[in-house]
């Protein structure tokens, strides 16, 4: 059978020079986050029946909404792939089966069989993107390097595409502190295309690990204006920039970002829920009254109530359903992980154990939270996402400690949450000069304040930390 090649020169079942041209517009404009691709990838599978890769990638995207009512979609994507497998190649069969893996639930086969095609098609952008992605729901981070790295020798600049293995290749380094080298990956794909946005949130991080949230500021405002043209992503963005405004003690523009960007209506996109949930309980922390936002994300909450798989979304459904008065459908969420990790839904187990922890928390039951916590604090990272997202149980944790005067634990545990932030020698001489501090307060309302950022490092953001103390 005649195949044509992709722009990589990997043959391409079912398109013709003119097709794989779209196919390619169509794969930036889907790492460039833009809005209308799926239905671009549905034209193009209306003219061209045979392109299996379509289907596949179909498939993918429907996953990757984490719906289970998407599920169904999925496997009709997955059947008509399956219909063309006599005539694919083998990269293209481990396409498929990768997404045959995904829709059953089988996430250690869905990995591997990316990780297949990367082994023998390191030029892949799609199984490059697809397994780095997954990986950071995993949690597994050392994994997440590995895979960017393995497949980068192939990658030239002059390689199609190539400022879309840097995105993913930045943030992969700044999650296993490797900051230095993150910020040039993601400087080096923002230069190429100044319009990535998975390279500007690796930046993003990079300035959040090193608490420099007047660069972080800078580097998202000066291109915010933009983000209106973007897919839901860029919700994320806005929460990015909102905790860098937190850091700075700006709360009114942190409320007001929150209504107009980060959850101006009830959403079903799990990464909506859980930036929602996550800015208003460390703004709560803070003693801001966040007045009835709650409700409007527990509304979201309840909507979707049985429908996440990305688990990480648990403990921020549990908080908005607690905080926005739904007792019924929190019990209901709580049961429904339950049932999860027995029917051996991966990871959903410790999604249920740390949302039964969470509700504690939501329920003033300090002590009991704090205990159930701590035993979990190590496994809940398992769950996926970031170390910034993560930083969400210390902020529980921290509260809870100083609501039960305990203060030794509380400053213990504020010390524990800048410890993945010390990659270098100027960090353990912040951390030596913040720990000092830590020792040194007393008040409640100090130590809490000290939740807003990680480890500054503007000497100013030091200061108005010493301030506080006198
Ligand atoms: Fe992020």
């Amino acid at each position: 059978m005649m195949r044509f090649q992709d722009a990589r020169g990997l043959p391409t079942s079912g398109l013709d020079s003119t097709q794989l041209q779209a196919y390619e517009a169509l794969l930036f404009a889907l790492y460039l986050y833009q809005p209308g691709v799926q239905k671009q990838l549905d034209e193009l599978l209306a003219q061209a029946p045979g392109f299996v890769l379509g289907y596949v990638l179909r498939g993918y995207s429907i996953m990757t909404d984490g719906l289970r009512s998407g599920i169904a979609q999925a496997a009709r994507y997955l059947a008509q792939a399956q219909s063309l497998l006599p005539s694919a190649t083998e990269r293209e069969r481990l396409h498929v089966q990768a997404l045959h893996a995904w829709v059953e639930g089988r996430w250690a086969q869905r990995m591997q069989a990316l990780e297949d095609i990367l082994t023998r098609w390191p030029l892949d952008l799609v199984a490059y993107r697809q397994l780095t992605a997954l990986l950071f729901w995993t949690g597994d981070k050392p994994r997440q390097l590995a895979a960017a790295t393995q497949a980068w020798p192939a990658w030239t600049p002059q390689t199609p595409g190539y400022s879309f293995v840097l995105g993913p290749m930045a943030f992969a380094l700044e999650e296993a502190g490797r900051f230095d080298l993150a910020e040039d990956f993601a400087k080096q794909a923002l230069h190429d295309q100044p319009h990535d946005l998975w390279a500007l949130h690796a930046l993003a991080h990079v300035h959040e690990m090193r608490g420099d949230s007047l660069a972080g500021d800078q580097a998202l405002s000066a291109v915010a204006h933009r983000w209106k043209a973007f897919n839901l992503f860029r919700g994320h963005l806005w929460w990015h920039l909102a905790l860098f405004r937190l850091a700075q003690g700006r709360d009114e523009e942190v409320l007001e970002l929150f209504d107009q960007e980060i959850f101006p209506a009830p959403s079903a996109f799990y990464l909506d829920l859980q930036n929602a949930a996550s800015l208003l309980v460390r703004l709560e922390i803070q003693g801001v009254n966040v007045g009835d936002r709650w409700a409007r994300v527990a509304q979201a909450a309840e909507q979707t109530m049985g429908q996440h798989l990305v688990v990480f979304t648990a403990p921020h459904q549990i908080l908005a359903l607690s905080r926005g008065a739904r007792p019924q459908a929190l019990q209901a969420t709580l049961t429904g992980w339950q049932q999860d990790a027995k029917d051996g839904m991966m990871q959903a187990q410790t999604g249920a154990a740390v949302s039964a922890a969470v509700a504690l928390y939501a329920q003033g039951e300090w002590a009991s939270f704090l205990t159930l916590m701590r035993q979990l604090r190590y496994e809940a990272p398992s769950l996926g996402a970031s170390h910034a997202q993560n930083d969400i149980y210390g902020q529980l944790m921290v509260d809870a400690a100083l609501r039960l005067d305990d203060l030794p634990l509380a400053k213990s545990l504020l010390k524990e949450r800048l410890v993945n932030r010390l990659m270098d020698a100027a960090a353990w001489q912040r951390y030596q000069d913040m720990a000092q501090l830590i020792e040194q307060a007393s008040a409640p309302q100090v130590l809490r304040s000290m939740l807003r950022q990680g480890l500054p490092l503007a000497p100013s953001a030091q200061q108005t930390v010493s301030a506080l103390l006198r």
